[in-house]
């Protein structure tokens, strides 16, 4: 697995552009699937097994990134962020763009404010000497990533880009692949522009029409110096979602799974997030509603070039996953 998710971490996806990512899952999961298709919002959606109750898995694609807004005089690139970019973060990164080429994130300097990070003051530098030969690079509307990173350190963790949400997608991909049968039909929606709010979720939702869904993305930790009080660290186990800001958790579910990963032995952890959300957040609340929950893999420094995750945590969630999915749900 730890394969797979190096070369998902390295597809280009920010939100509205997961052509790269999704061609790269679709092969990895042919052989594994009944069925494939992808709607117009750009979502994967496959199908395993026969079972009349539908379980749908949901897992997003996209990435956050920049979008080229305008280029001044000298060939600095002006930009926009797509979904939530944190912007310390962001400054100093290499960015690539959909064909190829890189920048660098800076910042225009002023002795007054050295703490200014807005948008607005934020620049990528492509070597470029004049608008015309800059936007002829890169046009206006063009989107960059950070630049993909991936190094192994220690305890089983990796460091890498886009782990936010890759690592759900690798807990996905892993689960069709380790599932043997199973008496509901699971439906593996990868998922589009989530990070601009959910977007793909809502149509896939509607289309699918689950009795069930769980969505698999990453949640914050509160191991680090000076985090804020979140109790849920990395390597302590995947997280079972109870609440966060777009959705509450069915608690008939959230029970189901503890108590899944309680009697096989899987480690786990309690998640409350008071801030973020998911692709579960959509799909609850589409046609008459869906009962939903979300399982979560922790992760320091989201939405930075260097995201960091435990290898354990993610299959953690993929034994929870194939426990939770063969005995079937009540
Ligand atoms: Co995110
Ligand atoms: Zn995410």
């Amino acid at each position: 697995m730890k394969e797979l998710l190096k070369r998902l971490t390295e597809a280009y996806g920010p939100s509205g552009r997961e052509g790269p990512v999704r061609r790269l899952i679709q092969e990895e999961i042919e052989p594994y699937v009944d069925s494939m298709e992808v709607d117009a919002l750009g979502n994967l959606i496959a199908r395993k097994g026969s079972g009349d109750k539908r379980v749908m898995l949901a897992a997003h694609m996209d990435q956050i990134g920049l979008v080229v807004t305008e280029a001044d005089k000298k060939g600095f690139l002006r930009v926009h962020n797509v979904g939530y970019l944190r912007r310390p973060y962001a400054l100093g990164c290499l960015v690539r763009f959909e064909n190829g080429l890189r920048g660098v994130v800076a910042r225009e300097v002023e002795r007054d404010d050295p703490a200014d990070m807005s948008l607005g003051k934020l620049f990528v530098d492509i070597g470029a000497s004049s608008r015309e030969e800059a936007l002829e690079r890169v046009p206006i509307g063009d989107m960059a990533v950070l630049e993909p990173q991936w190094a192994e350190l220690g305890n089983g963790c990796v460091a890498a880009g886009a782990l936010d949400d890759r690592a759900g997608c690798a807990m996905l991909i892993q689960t069709l692949k380790e599932l043997g049968p199973c008496p509901c039909q699971v439906v593996a929606a990868f998922t589009t522009q989530e990070e601009v709010g959910l977007r793909g979720a809502k149509a896939a939702g509607y289309q699918v029409d689950p009795a069930l869904c769980l969505a698999l993305d990453v949640t914050l930790t509160g191991d680090t110096p000076k985090a804020e009080r979140l109790p849920i660290g990395l390597g302590k186990g995947i997280a079972i979602k109870v609440m966060d800001s777009s959705v509450i958790c069915a608690p008939q579910l959230v029970a189901q799974l503890e108590q899944t990963a309680q009697q096989a032995g899987i480690a786990w952890q309690r998640e409350v997030l008071t801030h973020g959300g998911t692709d579960a957040g959509a799909v609850h609340v589409s046609r008459a509603g869906v009962p939903s929950g979300a399982l979560s893999i922790p992760c320091r420094y989201t939405h930075s070039a260097c995201e960091v995750v435990s290898l354990a945590d993610i299959q953690a969630g993929v034994d929870l996953l194939t426990a939770w999915l063969s005995q079937g749900q009540r």
